[in-house]
């Protein structure tokens, strides 16, 4: 009958979409609870590049293009490198899911070079992510890193609540700026001596 297969299509559709989130959120609680790496003195370039290589297929069948600019005179900096990794890896997928095919995701490291983001300069490691998403509203900006927000339908709401504990934890800050319907970009600032 055709009222009882569009429901039960519907249904599968729910199931589907439930599933996802439970896997999301398991992904999430995992890494929240696995033991990470003890923190050594780690190159960000290099964490950069590893925190890319599960997603980089991902990036290129959504024909979303990668841009590093990465400085490379930058010091070490005494961090877990799996907890740097969980947080690029959460904006890398965030940056995935906002921006359609043709867009592009911008990375960049650099010191902190002046005050125009309140922090001192040389102090810092800054990474810069860029994509040309469909950008977060105003009103949203303020919801974005609490647990649970979520816009997406099999979203779970914690990757960036984690991300924000995770860089505040080691002393630094998570920042987003960000035009709806152009992009957004979030900065992460890590300081270099603590
Ligand atoms: N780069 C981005 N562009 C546009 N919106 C974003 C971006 N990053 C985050 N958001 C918004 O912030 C919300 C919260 O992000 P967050 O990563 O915490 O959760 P999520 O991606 O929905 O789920 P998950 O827990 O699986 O990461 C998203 O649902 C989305 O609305
Ligand atoms: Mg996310």
């Amino acid at each position: 009958m055709p009222t009882t297969s569009c429901s039960t299509a519907k249904l599968l559709e729910v199931a589907k979409t439930e599933n996802d989130r439970i896997a999301n959120l398991v992904r999430q609680l995992t890494g929240l609870y696995n033991s990470t790496s003890a923190p050594s003195y780690t190159d960000i370039n290099f964490v950069i590049s590893e925190a890319l290589v599960p997603i980089q297929g991902e990036l290129i069948e959504s024909g979303i293009q990668v841009k590093r600019t990465l400085d490379s005179e930058l010091p070490r900096i005494f961090v877990s490198t799996d907890n740097v990794k969980r947080v690029l890896y959460n904006l890398f997928l965030n940056a995935k899911d906002a921006t359609s095919n043709g867009g592009r995701l911008n990375i960049t490291t650099q010191l902190s070079t002046s005050d125009d983001i309140g922090l001192a300069k040389d102090k810092f490691i800054l990474i810069e992510m860029g994509d040309t998403g469909k950008g977060i509203m105003p009103a949203e900006i303020a919801q974005i890193f609490t647990p649970f927000y979520s816009t997406k339908e099999n979203g779970v709401g914690l990757g960036l609540w984690i991300s924000k504990r995770i860089i505040e934890d080691i002393g630094g800050q998570i920042l987003v700026r960000s035009v709806a319907g152009q992009g957004s970009t979030f900065t992460i600032a890590l300081p270099i001596e603590r």
